[in-house]
């Protein structure tokens, strides 16, 4: 048995931080992980997040959609599934919802064939829990500072609807996604995670790095 579990947020929210204390503390503990990021993880996908994220490019909203899409679709036939197949536990930093939360609320694009062509990038897999980092962006585009990717770039109103859209999904999908005040200290949060995932964990037999025979 396998675990896909992914983060969201908006900029500036704590994700790389919790991403990496999850992934430090399931290996900690024997079972094998997969870290992964969008746009990215794949080589291809990591040259799609270069045209995405750098101030280059003037993106037209289905050029920034099919970009986006098209790293996910890599990095989940190449990168995930694969490794859901060999029994790892994946953490992915973003995943579908982000498209839902920047494109479809962020962008305006529209919801229904965003959901579906989202589905074709990720094959319909989903993740079986995802944590969302709630927090204000005007905070955390400041602890961004002042070196900005082009998303970091927008203005407040984009990232308070990204922030809203995201507040929506939980309370539309409450069982999968579990939203996480981000304004507490990073253990604290990191808790918090752990907790929530503990109930997961122990059905993982198979998992583990070293199955060494219990007595
Ligand atoms: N809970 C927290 N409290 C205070 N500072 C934090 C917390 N979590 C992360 N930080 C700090 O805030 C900054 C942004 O954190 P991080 O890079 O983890 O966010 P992110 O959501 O991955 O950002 P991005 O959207 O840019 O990828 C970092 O400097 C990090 O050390
Ligand atoms: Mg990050």
């Amino acid at each position: 048995m396998s675990l896909f579990i992914s983060f969201e947020g908006v900029e500036g929210s704590g994700k790389s931080t919790q991403v990496h204390l999850l992934n430090n503390y399931l290996i900690d503990k024997g079972f094998k992980t997969l870290l992964t990021k969008e746009p990215g993880g794949t080589e291809a996908g990591e040259k799609i997040r270069e045209i995405l994220l750098e101030n280059k490019f003037k993106l037209a909203p289905y050029t920034e959609l099919f970009l986006y899409l098209a790293s996910r679709s890599q990095n989940t036939i190449y990168t995930i599934i694969p490794a859901l197949e060999s029994n790892k536990i994946v953490i992915a930093d973003r995943y579908s919802e982000s498209t839902i939360a920047y494109q479809v609320a962020g962008r305006g694009l529209p919801e229904k064939i965003i959901n579906e062509v989202n589905a074709l990038a990720t094959k319909g897999l989903s993740p079986d829990v995802t944590f969302l980092l709630d927090f204000d962006p005007e905070i955390g585009l400041q602890r961004i500072g002042y070196k900005k990717d082009r998303i970091e770039r927008e203005n407040i109103d984009f990232h308070l609807k990204v922030r809203a859209a995201y507040k929506k999904l939980s309370r539309q999908y409450p069982d999968r996604i579990y939203m996480v005040d981000a304004s507490r200290p990073p253990e604290k949060i990191h808790q918090i995670i752990i907790n929530k995932i503990s109930n997961l964990l122990p059905q993982l037999k198979g998992n583990k790095q070293n199955n060494h025979a219990h007595k």
